[in-house]
């Protein structure tokens, strides 16, 4: 019989906790370690070395995240404004992003502050409007493309996959803020979207009581592995 994806069961599977279940506990255990053991060689096989980067208790999360999101792998991070911004900081200077003109406050304010003075070009678009989007990107082609649909605070609408055509023809980077719709509603990857970012704060956790955010992508690529190194060397986890 297949279990059920979300049984207690299949989520500890999931987690690689399911050995460390002796004792049929329900929630999956959180490691409070900072680092790991070295093999008798010096190397660390487990995979894991030290918590700044990884840690065992993120990894149930992440992959329950990654098969609702049909993502290829996820990762959960401090805040959703540090999963945001580790996508900006994975650009380099001179890099070209267009972001929505309806987005979410503080991120807008990152982009206009700090995302400038790394060397940023940032064009805020009407990104629900698909000719205002075309002409953005026929003016000057975009290295990133970020949308949030839906859009806080006034809920504006973007057609995900009509824009990640536009990408795919640019040869932007698409990148989905999907907080608002949650996995439930929206699979911005299935819409041809390379990343999908979530303010875990809020829905994803729905108990007002964690900071959170995670990012998941579509594919194991360079970019993504550029993403995960910048969770852990700048220490953006959420601890255990
Ligand atoms: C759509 C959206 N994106 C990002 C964020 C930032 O997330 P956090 O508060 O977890 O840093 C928020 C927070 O309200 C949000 O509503």
């Amino acid at each position: 019989m297949t279990k059920h994806p979300f049984s207690p069961q299949s989520l500890l599977a999931q987690g690689g906790t399911h050995s460390d279940n002796k004792n049929g506990v329900i929630i999956p255990p959180v490691y409070t370690s900072t680092t790991y053991l070295r093999d008798e060689d010096n190397q660390y096989r487990t995979g894991r070395v030290y918590s700044r980067a990884d840690n065992p208790t993120y990894r149930p999360a992440e992959k329950l995240l990654a098969e609702l999101e049909n993502a290829a792998d996820a990762r959960l991070f401090a805040s959703g404004m540090a999963a945001a911004t580790t996508v900006f900081q994975a650009l380099k200077p001179g890099d070209s992003v267009i972001a929505p003109k309806v987005m979410y406050w503080a991120l807008r304010k990152w982009l206009q502050t700090f995302g400038v003075d790394s060397g940023l070009d940032v064009r805020f678009v009407d990104t629900s409007n698909l000719d205002e989007l075309r002409h953005a990107i026929s003016e000057k082609a975009p290295t990133l493309i970020w949308l949030e649909t839906p859009g806080n605070p006034l809920w504006t609408v973007t057609d995900i996959a009509a824009v990640a055509d536009m990408a795919r023809n640019c040869g932007a980077l698409l990148a989905v803020d999907s907080t608002v719709a949650t996995p439930l509603l929206t699979k911005p990857l299935d819409l041809g979207a390379d990343v999908v970012m979530h303010s875990a704060t809020k829905y994803l956790n729905g108990h007002s009581d964690v900071i959170s955010g995670a990012l998941a992508a579509r594919e194991d690529n360079d970019f993504w592995k550029r993403l995960v190194a910048i969770r852990a060397q700048y220490g953006a986890v959420p601890g255990p």
